[in-house]
């Protein structure tokens, strides 16, 4: 099974990593976000990195910092500027991986001044973000192999499936909040594994770093060989 295989080479591979969360703002020192560490999207960067791939990892705001002479880090902070920057990098790649938590809503209107404490409740109107995936999913090229991630509590092979056809995905690593050992600013992660044409594979709890090994393994064997 993929889950045992041996790790490939990506020599000669571009990637395109989102990872982190992104940062919606409400007025100039408040801000819509989540807990994502970026643990999960920077672990796989390194790892494609160490196996000789090119990546470009379009960094949300995070503590944490990678450095490695095959990674290039764009640092964004909204939903858009992450758009934006994988945008002019996405024609070029080979594999692109959406880890990033990226904020399903932003506020309507940016306040121009900090929000002064008025009534004793606040309304803040949001719109829906761009959605990163779905949008470059629909400009996906044969060449290409998207993977995204699935965080679900509930219905969570069927919730993750919808995701995989929805935005065009070849790969769905779908993270349970129920499995121990998984989630937010953890160091170790438990996975399943959905495509299209394999039944659901679920991993041990491993270490991020080994997550990533994996999903690189199976990015690399859905790539289309060349004909
Ligand atoms: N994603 C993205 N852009 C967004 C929202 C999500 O690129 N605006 C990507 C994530 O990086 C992840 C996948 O889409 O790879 C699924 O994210 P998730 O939040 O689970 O899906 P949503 O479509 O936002 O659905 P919901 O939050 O309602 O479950
Ligand atoms: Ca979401």
């Amino acid at each position: 099974s993929i889950l045992f295989s041996n790790s490939h080479t990506l020599t000669g591979k571009r990637l395109l990593v989102t990872a982190g969360p992104t940062q919606e703002a409400i007025d100039p020192v408040r801000y819509i976000s989540n807990h994502s560490s970026g643990k999960m999207g920077i672990s796989i960067a390194h790892e494609a990195a160490k196996r000789g791939a090119v990546v470009d990892l379009i960094l949300g705001p995070t503590q944490l910092t990678i450095a490695h002479p095959n990674i290039h880090i764009t640092n964004v902070r909204s939903a858009v500027e992450m758009f934006e920057a994988c945008l002019k990098i996405h024609p070029f790649v080979d594999i692109a991986i959406f880890s990033a938590a990226v904020a399903d809503y932003s506020p309507i209107h940016i306040a121009d001044q900090k929000l002064k404490k008025i009534g004793d409740s606040l309304v803040i109107e949001l719109k829906k973000n761009v959605d990163i995936a779905e949008s470059l999913g629909a400009q996906k090229r044969d060449h290409q192999v998207h993977v995204g991630f699935a965080l679900e509590t509930e219905n969570e092979t069927e919730n993750a499936t919808e995701k995989l056809k929805r935005k065009n995905f070849d790969l769905v690593v779908m993270n349970s909040l129920r499995d121990e050992g998984a989630g937010f600013q953890k160091d170790t992660n438990k996975v399943t594994y959905i495509t299209a044409t394999t039944p659901p594979q679920t991993s041990e709890v491993l270490p991020k770093a080994q997550i990533a090994g994996q999903i690189l393994d199976m990015a690399v064997q859905l790539l289309r060989k060349p004909a």
